[in-house]
């Protein structure tokens, strides 16, 4: 291939609260040669995901923190423009955590060749990969839904949380979505089947919403937002309830420990359990929980959005844009065409 200059978006600074455009930079630098054994990738997809905000901060977590002055890390679907690696082709998409960059030269480690079937690349950063698997395997895990059990979603029209909410409707349960817009409510209820929905930013009474669309009380709780919403939850939950912690984006951003309610004597009163968990701890069951999954987008039974925005250079403003509720499903950037 004709040698072009690779254009990358790197962390400039740690955010403080809300993250902003100074925080990032963006880079030309040279694309590095290829040696025997790599590959070079042209970024189709990137990813803009929530843990990515953690990750911005100078604390240890399950991930190391985002370095300065680096590429910003992150899932990307691309395709094998040039190859001395001879597991990976030229032509090949693959998936692999290039950043937030134009072209990435690999040497295969931990990189895939992408199959989503008859559902288009993009997927296996969505439905079909991480975002789709954490759902599959952290709700059927922990919450154990069981047919007429009353399921409770928190973000639910993104990208986990929309799954969470179609796989309850599959295993026979009442489900009820808690989101942050009107739209989200309506597509909730219209397109993918939920039986009912809360725009959380209509109400303060949360509590009292829940107790509306929950009459039943509510036996199974997948949190990706925490705070008040999930606070709201506690009250209503059923004896032997279950609460998978997906996420706590409500306070991703958050400068101060928020200090809430202390309810953990509502789970002796019910008998519930709470429980954390992070997707990679199911790595044994993706090949088998992929598969599930595809097989129910291919059948219908599953539906996905993408909201796709265009450019490398609008990853961070997509990423803010995520953070702050714009997506439907899961939210992308696109770099480049797919050459077939
Ligand atoms: N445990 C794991 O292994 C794992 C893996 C993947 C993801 N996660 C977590 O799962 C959650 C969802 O991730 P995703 O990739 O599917 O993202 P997503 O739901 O597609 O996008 C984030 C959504 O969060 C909502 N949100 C933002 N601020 C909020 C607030 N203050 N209160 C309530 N909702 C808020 C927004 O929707 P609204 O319009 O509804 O506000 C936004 O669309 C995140 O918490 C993420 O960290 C965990």
């Amino acid at each position: 291939m004709s040698r072009k200059t690779n254009r990358q978006i790197q962390l400039a600074a740690r955010p403080e609260g809300f993250p902003k455009g100074t925080d990032f930079r963006l880079v030309e630098l040279p694309i590095p040669p290829v040696a025997a054994g790599q590959f070079l990738v042209r970024s189709i997809f990137l990813s803009v995901d929530p843990y990515m905000r953690g990750r911005m901060n100078d604390r240890k977590s399950y991930v190391e923190p985002q370095e300065i002055d680096r590429v910003m890390g992150g899932g990307v679907v691309g395709e094998v423009v040039e190859s001395q690696n001879e597991k990976f082709n030229v032509g090949d998409v693959v998936l692999g955590m290039f950043g937030w960059q134009e072209y990435a030269v690999s040497d295969g480690k931990e990189v895939r060749v992408v199959k989503t079937g008859a559902a288009p690349s993009s997927t296996a950063l969505g439905v079909l990969g991480m975002p789709g698997l954490t759902a599959y395997c952290g709700f059927l895990d922990i919450c154990n839904p069981q047919a007429g059990e009353t399921v409770v979603v928190s973000g639910a029209a993104g990208a986990v949380g929309s799954v969470v909410g179609q796989i309850a409707k599959i295993k026979g349960c009442r489900v009820v979505g808690v989101a942050g817009t009107d739209a989200k409510v309506a597509h909730l209820v219209n397109d993918l089947g939920f039986d009912a929905a809360m725009n959380y930013k209509n109400t303060d009474d949360y509590y009292g919403k829940l107790k509306e669309l929950c009459p039943a009380g509510i036996d199974c709780y997948f949190d990706n937002v925490g705070g008040p919403i999930t606070d709201a939850v506690f009250g209503h939950l059923n004896e032997k309830g279950r609460i998978a912690i997906c996420g706590q984006i409500s306070q991703y951003n958050a400068q101060q420990l928020e200090k809430g309610p202390r309810l953990l004597w509502k789970l002796i009163e019910k008998q519930a359990k709470v429980e954390g968990f992070l997707v990679f701890q199911y790595v044994s069951q993706f090949r088998a929980a992929k598969q599930q999954l595809s097989d129910w987008v291919e059948s219908g039974e599953l539906k996905y959005r993408e909201r796709i925005v265009e450019g490398l250079e609008n990853a961070p403003r997509a990423f803010f844009e995520m953070l702050q509720g714009e997506n439907i499903g899961k939210q992308l950037v696109k770099i480049s065409e797919p050459s077939v």
